[in-house]
């Protein structure tokens, strides 16, 4: 491993990241930041063309950064010939759930692809959210048949993303990225390669650690969104308001993290990340994981009370959902982001639209929603549009949605989102 180790500190070494997306994108364009010759290799031929002509689809990548990198030699490709003589390969490929169960044919299939062209000495880190285990039971026998080579013989480990997308302060570089290896020289190699990423590495006893680190930091998350969320359902009817409680309880200095309620989660990591574990606790233990089952009940059914709370609310004003022009505010899954992917918004336009509701979206970091075939008009964030719904509901709490402009326009507001706390509006929060 000395001379890889070399390689990565004269930034000689020829970097692959399997999986040009959220994740994938940003290793690569930080990679050729600091130097190294990177492929950036995908299966989607739409994705690459679009990287080819310096058009970035990831928030968090510009279409300058993007330029940059590809005038200093990235090579965005969907020929797994480019792979060849590769020193440091990192899987970023999709882990979703099919059918409730984890789907590793991704993993499966960007492992098969990389054992053709690895070589003694080189590394494979696997970056794809997963459960403990997968690193060694699954991705080293792939790369080992693949290859000819053993254990030994090339470097191996698993290192978590950490990405948050739209976070202004903490970025790819500034966010410590765990780090972990098959054994002592894939720790070195992984860990080698990462410190010339970003700021600050923290190296971990093995790759199942790394990978339970994942998933306890999104099982956290979500079990503590699922706790606010019906804790917020409890003090409406109790007569309190949750949200006032929720900023006094965030002034306490210890034991305690502030987390919001709001209309269920999405993305590609709260929904799923969870079940991953809870799958991996029942096959090997055969026991239930109950805070998931829990999180997982209380996060899904937000969409319906969202859906049951607003007719109440237009029932209280004498009118009904059918019929009712109900303008949805926020499609995407979080704040500052234009990944849409398992949003509650979409459940709500769903619920709302079934029970005959003319729903229209604003959502300024969206353009299209037709490849997705959502039947809906997008609508730009405008008072004229605001005040001719008969409803506004918050979903997201975008920068831009000025809260003084819904509050001072809209006939009527379910702010699902607390966006218009500490403004006068017509309507209820949830
Ligand atoms: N998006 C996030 O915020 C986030 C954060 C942390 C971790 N993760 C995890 O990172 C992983 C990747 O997520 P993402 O959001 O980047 O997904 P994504 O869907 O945006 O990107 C994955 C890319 O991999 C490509 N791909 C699939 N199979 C391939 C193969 N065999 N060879 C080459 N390319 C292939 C797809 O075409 C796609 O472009 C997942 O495990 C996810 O859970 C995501």
């Amino acid at each position: 491993m000395a001379d890889l180790l070399a390689r990565l500190a004269d930034r000689s070494a020829k970097v692959v990241v399997v999986g040009q997306g959220y994740v994938g994108l940003p290793v690569a364009m930080r990679a050729v930041a600091v130097g190294y010759r990177v492929v950036g290799f995908d299966l989607s031929p739409e994705r690459i063309k679009s990287l080819e002509a310096g058009q970035s689809y990831v928030g968090d990548v510009s279409d300058e950064e993007l330029r940059a990198a590809l005038a200093r030699g990235y090579r965005p490709t969907t020929d797994a010939g480019e792979l060849v003589d590769f020193d440091v390969a990192v899987i970023s490929v999709p882990t979703p759930l099919a059918d409730g169960l984890p789907d590793l044919t991704f993993i499966e299939a960007a492992g098969a692809t990389l054992a053709a062209h690895l070589r003694a000495g080189a590394c494979v880190i696997l970056e794809s959210t997963t459960y403990p285990g997968t690193t060694e039971e699954l991705l080293a026998p792939i790369l080992e048949a693949g290859s000819g080579l053993q254990r030994g013989d090339y470097a191996l480990g698993y290192s978590p993303e950490r990405i948050d997308p739209g976070n202004p302060q903490f970025g790819f570089v500034n966010t410590p990225k765990v780090t972990s290896g098959i054994n002592a020289a894939s720790l070195a190699a992984v860990d080698g390669f990462f410190a010339t990423l970003v700021d600050r590495t923290v190296p971990v006893g093995s790759t199942a650690e790394a990978e339970l680190t994942k998933l306890l930091e999104n099982t956290f998350r979500h079990v503590n969104i699922a706790l606010v969320n019906e804790v917020a359902m409890f003090a409406r009817e109790l007569g309190v308001d949750v949200w006032r409680a929720i900023d006094a309880a965030a002034t306490k200095p210890f034991g305690y993290m502030r987390f919001t309620p709001g209309p269920g989660v999405g993305g590609h990591c709260l929904p799923i990340d969870p079940s991953y574990l809870a799958w991996r606790v029942k096959q090997h233990l055969g026991h239930t994981f109950r805070f998931v089952e829990l999180a997982n009940d209380v996060n899904e059914h937000m969409p319906d009370y969202v859906h049951r709370r607003v007719t109440e609310l237009l029932n209280r004003e004498r009118k009904s959902v059918n019929g009712s022009r109900v303008l949805l505010l926020g499609l995407a899954y979080k704040r500052a982001t234009s990944d849409w992917r398992e949003s509650p918004s979409v459940v709500v336009a769903e619920r709302l639209a079934a029970s005959g509701a003319l729903i229209e979206l604003c959502d300024p970091y969206i353009a299209d929603v037709n490849a997705r075939q959502v039947p809906h008009p997008l609508v730009p964030f405008e008072p004229a549009v605001i005040a001719a719904a008969d409803l506004v509901i918050t979903l997201v709490d975008h920068p831009e949605f000025d809260p003084a402009t819904i509050a001072a326009n809209a006939r009527l507001v379910f702010d699902a989102k607390g966006v218009l706390r500490g403004h006068t509006f017509v309507g209820e929060a949830l």
